[in-house]
């Protein structure tokens, strides 16, 4: 009941926009690449959001999991809908040309290249390297105790989840290869040199007029660094992230690439 009652409420909300849509613009304006946009902001952007981010009737479409989608199910899920939910099967109201050019759009809110008809364009998990590279992520490399995905890992460096759309490939190499050439916003490293001459370095999380907080660099602790019982306190210029990477095989550092851009 609940499921059908929706897809009315849908199937109406959709007449309304479309006629709002065709209304206002030319048949120009309708054709081309910008298609999938039209039809995306017409029909999809009350519950996903104008951008893709979500709305309170539908999830985001630029997160982990809807990145994750393979060509096939992206188209799938908007022709099919999803059984019992707010997302209606559109195959019916959308001919299969527009369902693609939706797709596309969606694929360029998330930082993608546009569908490519007939491409064989497969999912990272089937991908060798991917796979080999994940495990080099949570195991040998280690990355996982600095950076997160999927809702794991830790914290002392930024998520890595999207990061393959967020990053061209020059500036991953560059984030693994060269840590410290430029430090990500909000990642900076202060070190505190305690009275005793010990150094403690770590990221930067706060400050006072009275006391510095760090979070120490296995990530394990934020400790707070009264100003007037050190000996100072400096910014460092130099990333917490070690260059694990730059030692890795050949062979490994594609298969770590290859996970990361498939994040
Ligand atoms: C009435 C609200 C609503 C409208 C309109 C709507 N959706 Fe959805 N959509 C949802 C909801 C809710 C979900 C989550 C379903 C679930 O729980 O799996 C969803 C899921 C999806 C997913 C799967 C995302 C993922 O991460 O698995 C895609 C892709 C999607 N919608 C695309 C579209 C497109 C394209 C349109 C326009 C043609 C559209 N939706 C219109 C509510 C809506
Ligand atoms: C000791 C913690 C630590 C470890 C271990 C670590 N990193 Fe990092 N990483 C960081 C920090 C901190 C930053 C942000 C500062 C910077 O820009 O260098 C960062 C930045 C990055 C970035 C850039 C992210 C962005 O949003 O720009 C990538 C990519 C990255 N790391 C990948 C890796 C990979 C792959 C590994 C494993 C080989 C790894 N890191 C291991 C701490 C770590």
């Amino acid at each position: 009941m609940k499921s059908s009652f929706t897809l009315l409420l849908t199937r109406s909300l959709k007449n309304t926009m479309a006629v709002f849509l065709f209304g206002g613009l030319s048949a120009t304006s309708l054709a081309g690449v910008g298609e999938g946009q039209e039809l995306y902001n017409a029909y999809c952007q009350i519950c996903h959001g104008a951008l893709g981010e979500g709305q309170t009737m539908g999830k985001p479409l630029t997160d982990a999991p809807a990145n994750r989608l393979l060509d096939q199910e992206l188209i799938d899920v908007i022709t099919d809908g999803r059984a019992g939910t707010g997302m209606v099967a559109w195959e019916g109201s959308l001919s299969e040309v527009e369902i693609f050019d939706i797709a596309s759009y969606i694929r360029n809110l998330q930082g993608k290249p546009a569908l490519v008809l007939g491409g064989d364009d497969s999912g990272p998990s089937d991908d060798p390297n991917v796979i080999a590279g994940e495990m080099l992520f949570n195991g040998l490399a280690d990355c996982i105790s600095c950076h997160s995905y999927n809702e794991k890992g830790g914290s002392v460096g930024p998520s890595l989840e999207g990061v393959g759309s967020r990053l061209d490939d020059g500036a991953i190499m560059q984030a693994l290869m060269s840590p410290s050439a430029s430090i990500v916003d909000g990642y900076g490293v202060k070190e505190v040199e305690q009275q005793d001459g010990t150094l403690v370095r770590g990221r930067y999380r706060n400050d006072s007029e009275l006391a510095v907080q760090i979070q120490s660099e296995d990530g394990q602790r934020w400790v707070t660094y009264f100003k007037e019982r050190v000996a100072a306190v400096r910014d460092l210029d130099e990333s917490l992230m070690p260059d694990t990477f730059s030692n890795l095989g050949a062979n490994e550092q594609q298969q770590l690439l290859a996970f990361l851009k498939s994040l």
